[in-house]
């Protein structure tokens, strides 16, 4: 049976039309969600074994604000495997039990000093930094997939309208794809704000790549776990991420519960 297949039957008569990926610091969400259905990764075929501690692997799927949604507890990154394609199996499934639109989050480092840990930036565009596309190989011409609009303007303006109402701080950036796992040098942080970057992180932009390809809806939000490397004089760290995120992923929950419960 496909991954597909696995999911539809075990999720019965609920049919959220929204996933959300976790990342670093967001699986306390996946806790919030009533009467969960939980599959591991281990049952669905093609969905990644991840290895990086901090994240899990499994869907958590239920009731979420109010909304059927599909929450994947864990990501794959490219440089865990090398396989800048890693999602796409994971993603493919998705699109085929009927999900329509896909909220990415992750941990990432700010370029700004006035956009701290703890802040929320909600990414309004990418820089692919890391020589690599989910896309290689794929014959279909399909794939030559036009990013222009890559960052939904609908989902987006209800994500802002959320952290209004619930008096959220949010920031908005450009995120720029690195590929790891090693942290960036100070003089690549100098070069990526030249180039027009906010915050710097090692996922997401192959997943938003693999999934307007599939036709998806997407957003995406950085929880500021750190200032890059060179601005603090200190030296970066995993542990610092899985630390630090939580304080902005439980911002970023406030926001999302609040949009889907009004249809994000
Ligand atoms: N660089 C890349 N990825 C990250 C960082 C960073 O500074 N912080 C959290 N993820």
């Amino acid at each position: 049976m496909s991954a597909a297949d696995i999911l539809a039957r075990k999720l019965g008569g609920l049919k959220p039309d929204v996933a959300i990926v976790l990342g670093s610091g967001l699986g306390p969400l996946a806790g919030e969600v009533k009467n969960p259905i939980r599959i591991p990764y281990a049952d669905l075929p093609g969905f990644p074994k991840s290895g990086v501690s901090g994240h899990a692997g499994e869907v958590v799927a239920g009731d979420f604000a109010g909304r059927p949604v599909l929450l994947l507890a864990g990501r794959a990154h490219y440089y865990e495997h090398g396989d800048a394609a890693v999602m796409r199996p994971a993603l493919e499934a998705l699109a085929g039990i009927g999900i329509k639109k896909l909220i990415l989050t992750n941990a990432a480092g700010s370029l700004h000093a006035d956009m701290p840990p703890g802040s929320v930036m909600l990414i309004t565009d990418h820089i692919n930094f890391s020589g690599t596309n989910p896309l290689f190989g794929e014959q279909d011409d399909r794939r030559f997939v036009g990013l222009t609009e890559a960052y939904d303007a609908g989902m987006r303006a209800a994500i802002e309208e959320a952290a209004n109402a619930t008096g959220t701080p949010l920031s908005r950036g450009v995120y720029m794809w690195f590929s790891g796992p090693s942290f960036e040098t100070p003089a690549e942080i100098r070069m990526a704000r030249v180039m027009g970057a906010d915050a710097v992180g090692m996922s997401t932009v192959p997943e938003v790549i693999l999934a307007r390809f599939l036709g998806l809806r997407v957003a995406a939000a950085s929880v500021v776990t750190n200032l890059a490397a060179g601005m603090t004089g200190g030296e970066l760290s995993h542990q610092e991420t899985k630390d630090r995120a939580p304080v902005g992923g439980a911002r970023l929950a406030t926001i999302l519960k609040h949009a889907l419960g009004r249809g994000l």
